[in-house]
Protein backbone atom coordinates (compact mmCIF):
# COMPACT_ATOMS: atom_id res chain seq x y z
CA UNK A 1 0.00 0.00 0.00
CA UNK A 2 0.67 3.50 -0.52
CA UNK A 3 0.45 5.51 2.73
CA UNK A 4 0.88 9.30 3.62
CA UNK A 5 1.07 10.01 7.66
CA UNK A 6 0.13 13.70 7.74
CA UNK A 7 2.20 15.25 10.28
CA UNK A 8 4.92 18.79 10.69
CA UNK A 9 8.02 16.38 11.63
CA UNK A 10 9.25 13.04 10.56
CA UNK A 11 11.27 13.02 13.76
CA UNK A 12 8.27 13.17 16.06
CA UNK A 13 8.24 9.96 18.32
CA UNK A 14 5.16 8.20 16.87
CA UNK A 15 5.44 9.60 12.97
CA UNK A 16 9.13 8.31 13.29
CA UNK A 17 7.08 4.95 14.75
CA UNK A 18 4.52 4.88 12.52
CA UNK A 19 6.94 5.33 9.22
CA UNK A 20 8.89 2.30 10.99
CA UNK A 21 5.84 -0.01 11.33
CA UNK A 22 4.33 0.70 7.68
CA UNK A 23 7.74 0.04 6.31
CA UNK A 24 8.54 -3.26 8.57
CA UNK A 25 5.30 -4.32 7.03
CA UNK A 26 6.37 -3.61 3.17
CA UNK A 27 4.39 -0.45 2.24
CA UNK A 28 5.72 2.54 0.76
CA UNK A 29 5.20 5.34 3.42
CA UNK A 30 5.95 9.26 3.15
CA UNK A 31 5.35 11.76 5.59
CA UNK A 32 3.31 15.07 4.50
CA UNK A 33 3.46 18.31 6.71
CA UNK A 34 -0.41 18.95 6.36
CA UNK A 35 0.31 22.68 6.30
CA UNK A 36 2.51 22.44 3.10
CA UNK A 37 0.08 20.94 1.46
CA UNK A 38 -2.22 23.20 -1.56
CA UNK A 39 -5.29 21.71 -3.34
CA UNK A 40 -7.54 22.71 -5.92
CA UNK A 41 -11.15 22.74 -5.61
CA UNK A 42 -13.23 21.61 -8.11
CA UNK A 43 -16.27 19.37 -8.73
CA UNK A 44 -14.74 16.92 -10.97
CA UNK A 45 -11.06 16.26 -9.71
CA UNK A 46 -9.89 17.61 -6.44
CA UNK A 47 -6.30 17.91 -6.14
CA UNK A 48 -3.49 18.25 -3.76
CA UNK A 49 -0.16 19.14 -4.41
CA UNK A 50 3.01 19.02 -2.55
CA UNK A 51 6.44 20.25 -3.11
CA UNK A 52 5.41 21.07 -6.53
CA UNK A 53 4.19 17.35 -7.24
CA UNK A 54 0.54 16.43 -7.53
CA UNK A 55 -0.50 13.50 -4.92
CA UNK A 56 -1.70 10.66 -6.33
CA UNK A 57 -2.20 7.03 -5.57
CA UNK A 58 -2.48 7.52 -2.12
CA UNK A 59 -4.68 4.29 -0.21
CA UNK A 60 -4.59 5.63 3.13
CA UNK A 61 -3.36 8.39 5.22
CA UNK A 62 -2.76 8.29 9.08
CA UNK A 63 -3.42 12.18 10.19
CA UNK A 64 -1.08 13.38 13.35
CA UNK A 65 -2.68 16.70 12.99
CA UNK A 66 -1.61 18.68 16.34
CA UNK A 67 -4.24 21.06 17.54
CA UNK A 68 -2.78 24.20 16.79
CA UNK A 69 -3.30 23.33 12.67
CA UNK A 70 -6.44 21.80 13.56
CA UNK A 71 -8.02 24.32 10.46
CA UNK A 72 -5.84 23.59 8.40
CA UNK A 73 -4.81 20.14 8.88
CA UNK A 74 -8.72 18.65 8.74
CA UNK A 75 -9.31 20.77 5.20
CA UNK A 76 -6.27 18.52 4.17
CA UNK A 77 -7.63 15.18 5.36
CA UNK A 78 -11.42 16.24 4.03
CA UNK A 79 -9.48 16.88 0.43
CA UNK A 80 -8.23 13.36 0.53
CA UNK A 81 -11.56 11.93 2.08
CA UNK A 82 -13.14 13.99 -1.40
CA UNK A 83 -10.58 12.41 -3.53
CA UNK A 84 -11.88 8.97 -2.14
CA UNK A 85 -8.53 7.78 -0.11
CA UNK A 86 -9.30 6.34 3.20
CA UNK A 87 -8.61 7.88 6.12
CA UNK A 88 -7.55 6.24 9.50
CA UNK A 89 -9.45 8.94 11.28
CA UNK A 90 -12.03 11.34 9.34
CA UNK A 91 -12.04 14.90 9.45
CA UNK A 92 -15.02 15.66 11.39
CA UNK A 93 -14.38 13.07 13.53
CA UNK A 94 -10.58 15.37 14.36
CA UNK A 95 -12.50 18.57 14.40
CA UNK A 96 -15.43 17.09 16.72
CA UNK A 97 -12.97 15.72 19.20
CA UNK A 98 -10.84 19.01 19.26
CA UNK A 99 -13.95 20.82 20.27
CA UNK A 100 -14.08 19.73 24.23
CA UNK A 101 -17.31 21.51 25.18
CA UNK A 102 -18.79 19.76 22.06
CA UNK A 103 -17.24 16.46 22.73
CA UNK A 104 -18.86 16.45 26.48
CA UNK A 105 -22.11 16.98 25.00
CA UNK A 106 -21.86 14.07 22.87
CA UNK A 107 -21.06 11.90 25.26
CA UNK A 108 -23.17 12.56 28.05
CA UNK A 109 -25.91 12.73 25.30
CA UNK A 110 -25.03 9.03 24.93
CA UNK A 111 -24.80 7.81 28.25
CA UNK A 112 -21.05 7.84 28.77
CA UNK A 113 -20.18 8.42 32.53
CA UNK A 114 -18.70 11.75 33.27
CA UNK A 115 -17.30 13.83 35.73
CA UNK A 116 -20.16 16.45 36.67
CA UNK A 117 -19.30 19.09 34.75
CA UNK A 118 -20.58 22.74 34.51
CA UNK A 119 -18.84 25.58 31.59
CA UNK A 120 -19.57 29.28 31.55
CA UNK A 121 -18.33 31.69 29.72
CA UNK A 122 -18.57 34.78 31.46
CA UNK A 123 -20.90 34.83 33.86
CA UNK A 124 -21.21 36.41 37.53
CA UNK A 125 -23.41 34.05 39.19
CA UNK A 126 -20.08 32.29 40.53
CA UNK A 127 -22.00 30.48 42.92
CA UNK A 128 -24.55 29.05 41.26
CA UNK A 129 -22.01 27.86 39.00
CA UNK A 130 -20.02 26.38 42.04
CA UNK A 131 -23.41 24.75 43.23
CA UNK A 132 -24.28 23.19 40.37
CA UNK A 133 -21.04 21.64 39.63
CA UNK A 134 -21.54 20.06 42.99
CA UNK A 135 -19.58 22.68 45.24
CA UNK A 136 -16.41 22.22 46.45
CA UNK A 137 -13.57 20.47 46.07
CA UNK A 138 -13.76 21.53 42.40
CA UNK A 139 -11.17 21.33 39.13
CA UNK A 140 -11.52 24.33 37.76
CA UNK A 141 -9.87 24.33 33.72
CA UNK A 142 -9.57 26.44 31.19
CA UNK A 143 -11.29 25.01 28.49
CA UNK A 144 -7.74 25.73 26.17
CA UNK A 145 -5.09 24.06 28.81
CA UNK A 146 -2.73 21.77 27.87
CA UNK A 147 -0.19 19.11 29.25
CA UNK A 148 -1.94 19.91 32.85
CA UNK A 149 -1.31 24.22 32.74
CA UNK A 150 -4.98 26.02 33.16
CA UNK A 151 -6.15 23.48 35.80
CA UNK A 152 -6.69 23.86 39.15
CA UNK A 153 -8.12 22.13 42.05
CA UNK A 154 -10.37 24.42 44.44
CA UNK A 155 -10.52 22.65 47.86
CA UNK A 156 -12.77 25.32 49.27
CA UNK A 157 -15.97 26.98 47.92
CA UNK A 158 -14.22 30.62 48.72
CA UNK A 159 -11.22 29.29 46.53
CA UNK A 160 -13.21 28.07 43.72
CA UNK A 161 -14.74 31.36 43.53
CA UNK A 162 -11.56 33.10 42.99
CA UNK A 163 -10.26 31.08 40.54
CA UNK A 164 -13.70 31.18 38.71
CA UNK A 165 -13.35 35.00 39.39
CA UNK A 166 -9.56 35.12 38.25
CA UNK A 167 -10.81 33.17 35.13
CA UNK A 168 -13.31 34.98 34.01
CA UNK A 169 -11.15 38.40 33.65
CA UNK A 170 -8.98 36.09 30.99
CA UNK A 171 -12.11 36.29 28.78
CA UNK A 172 -11.75 32.07 28.41
CA UNK A 173 -14.63 29.21 28.69
CA UNK A 174 -14.11 27.57 31.61
CA UNK A 175 -15.27 24.52 32.90
CA UNK A 176 -15.86 23.57 36.47
CA UNK A 177 -16.01 19.95 37.36
CA UNK A 178 -16.20 17.77 40.00
CA UNK A 179 -13.14 16.43 41.92
CA UNK A 180 -12.72 12.67 41.51
CA UNK A 181 -10.73 12.26 44.66
CA UNK A 182 -10.75 8.13 44.71
CA UNK A 183 -8.75 8.64 41.58
CA UNK A 184 -6.14 9.07 43.91
CA UNK A 185 -4.10 11.62 41.51
CA UNK A 186 -4.14 8.80 38.77
CA UNK A 187 -5.63 8.45 35.21
CA UNK A 188 -6.06 5.67 32.40
CA UNK A 189 -5.21 6.16 29.03
CA UNK A 190 -6.75 3.50 26.96
CA UNK A 191 -5.15 3.25 23.52
CA UNK A 192 -8.56 2.24 21.41
CA UNK A 193 -8.13 1.21 17.53
CA UNK A 194 -11.85 -0.15 16.26
CA UNK A 195 -13.64 -1.45 18.35
CA UNK A 196 -10.62 -2.73 20.73
CA UNK A 197 -8.85 -1.54 23.77
CA UNK A 198 -5.09 -2.26 22.40
CA UNK A 199 -3.61 -0.86 25.23
CA UNK A 200 -3.44 0.81 28.66
CA UNK A 201 -1.42 3.07 31.13
CA UNK A 202 -2.29 3.96 34.39
CA UNK A 203 -0.59 7.61 34.85
CA UNK A 204 -0.27 8.52 38.75
CA UNK A 205 0.90 12.01 39.64
CA UNK A 206 3.97 12.91 41.43
CA UNK A 207 3.84 13.32 45.72
CA UNK A 208 1.48 16.37 46.62
CA UNK A 209 -0.10 16.76 43.26
CA UNK A 210 -3.73 15.66 41.52
CA UNK A 211 -2.73 16.06 37.74
CA UNK A 212 -1.01 13.30 36.49
CA UNK A 213 -0.15 14.78 33.21
CA UNK A 214 3.53 13.13 33.08
CA UNK A 215 4.76 17.10 31.88
CA UNK A 216 3.73 17.81 35.35
CA UNK A 217 5.74 14.96 36.74
CA UNK A 218 3.51 11.77 36.73
CA UNK A 219 4.85 8.43 35.67
CA UNK A 220 2.78 5.50 33.73
CA UNK A 221 2.90 1.92 34.07
CA UNK A 222 0.81 -0.58 32.55
CA UNK A 223 -3.32 -0.97 33.45
CA UNK A 224 -5.14 -3.21 33.60
CA UNK A 225 -8.68 -2.45 32.89
CA UNK A 226 -11.68 -3.92 34.29
CA UNK A 227 -14.20 -5.32 30.92
CA UNK A 228 -16.55 -1.42 32.37
CA UNK A 229 -13.53 0.36 31.56
CA UNK A 230 -12.66 -1.22 28.22
CA UNK A 231 -16.51 -1.11 26.95
CA UNK A 232 -16.14 2.98 28.31
CA UNK A 233 -13.35 3.43 26.15
CA UNK A 234 -14.38 1.58 23.53
CA UNK A 235 -17.67 3.54 23.15
CA UNK A 236 -16.55 6.76 23.27
CA UNK A 237 -13.70 6.91 20.98
CA UNK A 238 -17.19 5.21 19.12
CA UNK A 239 -19.24 7.80 19.53
CA UNK A 240 -16.61 10.84 18.15
CA UNK A 241 -16.32 8.66 14.91
CA UNK A 242 -12.43 7.82 16.08
CA UNK A 243 -11.39 4.59 14.84
CA UNK A 244 -7.80 5.47 16.37
CA UNK A 245 -8.43 7.24 19.92
CA UNK A 246 -6.83 7.97 23.01
CA UNK A 247 -9.20 7.96 25.76
CA UNK A 248 -8.67 9.29 29.26
CA UNK A 249 -10.80 7.78 32.04
CA UNK A 250 -10.84 8.51 35.56
CA UNK A 251 -11.66 5.95 38.41
CA UNK A 252 -14.32 7.27 40.39
CA UNK A 253 -16.74 6.02 42.77
CA UNK A 254 -19.47 5.97 40.07
CA UNK A 255 -17.69 3.70 37.37
CA UNK A 256 -14.77 4.90 35.16
CA UNK A 257 -15.84 8.56 33.60
CA UNK A 258 -14.17 10.17 31.14
CA UNK A 259 -11.81 13.09 30.91
CA UNK A 260 -11.23 13.63 27.02
CA UNK A 261 -10.99 11.62 24.01
CA UNK A 262 -7.43 12.30 21.86
CA UNK A 263 -7.78 12.13 18.29
CA UNK A 264 -3.67 12.11 17.69
CA UNK A 265 -3.02 9.94 20.95
CA UNK A 266 1.36 10.14 21.24
CA UNK A 267 2.55 6.50 21.17
CA UNK A 268 5.54 7.22 23.24
CA UNK A 269 4.22 6.93 26.84
CA UNK A 270 2.32 4.18 26.16
CA UNK A 271 4.36 2.09 23.75
CA UNK A 272 7.17 2.47 26.34
CA UNK A 273 4.86 1.50 29.55
CA UNK A 274 3.24 -1.19 27.81
CA UNK A 275 5.97 -2.44 25.95
CA UNK A 276 2.96 -2.84 22.81
CA UNK A 277 3.80 -2.13 19.09
CA UNK A 278 0.79 0.13 18.96
CA UNK A 279 2.41 1.82 15.53
CA UNK A 280 2.09 -1.58 14.22
CA UNK A 281 -1.44 -2.44 15.37
CA UNK A 282 -2.38 1.40 13.52
CA UNK A 283 -0.60 -0.02 10.23
CA UNK A 284 -2.68 -3.31 10.61
CA UNK A 285 -5.55 -1.61 11.23
CA UNK A 286 -5.10 0.29 7.82
CA UNK A 287 -4.38 -2.69 5.92
CA UNK A 288 -7.96 -4.09 7.00
CA UNK A 289 -10.04 -1.23 6.44
CA UNK A 290 -8.18 0.97 3.46
CA UNK A 291 -10.32 0.26 0.69
CA UNK A 292 -11.16 3.34 -1.96
CA UNK A 293 -14.01 5.24 -0.97
CA UNK A 294 -14.02 3.63 2.33
CA UNK A 295 -14.86 6.62 4.69
CA UNK A 296 -17.83 7.20 6.00
CA UNK A 297 -18.48 10.66 5.12
CA UNK A 298 -16.26 11.24 2.21
CA UNK A 299 -15.41 14.47 3.46
CA UNK A 300 -18.91 15.68 4.07
CA UNK A 301 -20.17 17.15 7.20
N1 LIG B 1 -12.37 16.18 37.62
C1 LIG B 1 -11.17 15.71 37.97
N2 LIG B 1 -11.00 14.99 39.11
C2 LIG B 1 -9.78 14.51 39.46
N3 LIG B 1 -8.65 14.73 38.76
C3 LIG B 1 -8.75 15.43 37.61
C4 LIG B 1 -10.01 15.95 37.16
N4 LIG B 1 -9.80 16.60 36.00
C5 LIG B 1 -8.48 16.51 35.74
N5 LIG B 1 -7.84 15.80 36.70
C6 LIG B 1 -6.41 15.49 36.73
O1 LIG B 1 -5.69 16.56 36.11
C7 LIG B 1 -5.02 16.13 34.94
C8 LIG B 1 -5.09 17.19 33.84
O2 LIG B 1 -6.43 17.43 33.46
P1 LIG B 1 -6.91 17.43 31.94
O3 LIG B 1 -6.47 16.19 31.26
O4 LIG B 1 -8.35 17.75 31.92
O5 LIG B 1 -6.12 18.69 31.37
P2 LIG B 1 -4.90 18.76 30.38
O6 LIG B 1 -4.10 17.51 30.44
O7 LIG B 1 -4.24 20.06 30.65
O8 LIG B 1 -5.64 18.88 29.02
P3 LIG B 1 -5.62 17.91 27.78
O9 LIG B 1 -5.74 16.49 28.32
O10 LIG B 1 -6.80 18.37 27.01
O11 LIG B 1 -4.31 18.17 27.12
C9 LIG B 1 -5.70 14.83 34.55
O12 LIG B 1 -4.84 13.97 33.83
C10 LIG B 1 -6.12 14.25 35.89
O13 LIG B 1 -5.04 13.53 36.49
MG1 LIG C 1 -4.96 15.54 29.93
Amino acid sequence: MKIAILSRNPELYSTHRLVVAAKERGHEVRVIDPLLCYMTIATQRPTIHYKGEELVDYNAIIPRIGASITFYGTAVVRQFEMMGVYSVNESVAISRSRDKLRSLQLLARKGIGLPVTGFAHSTKYTNDLISLAGGAPLVIKLLEGTQGVGVVLAETGKAAESVIEAFRGLKENILVQEFIKEAQGADLRCLVIGDKVVAAMKRQSKEGEFRSNLHRGGSATVARLTPSERATAVRAAKIMGLNVAGVDLLRSNHGPVVMEVNSSPGLEGIETATEKDVAGMIIQFVEKQARPGNTRTRGKG
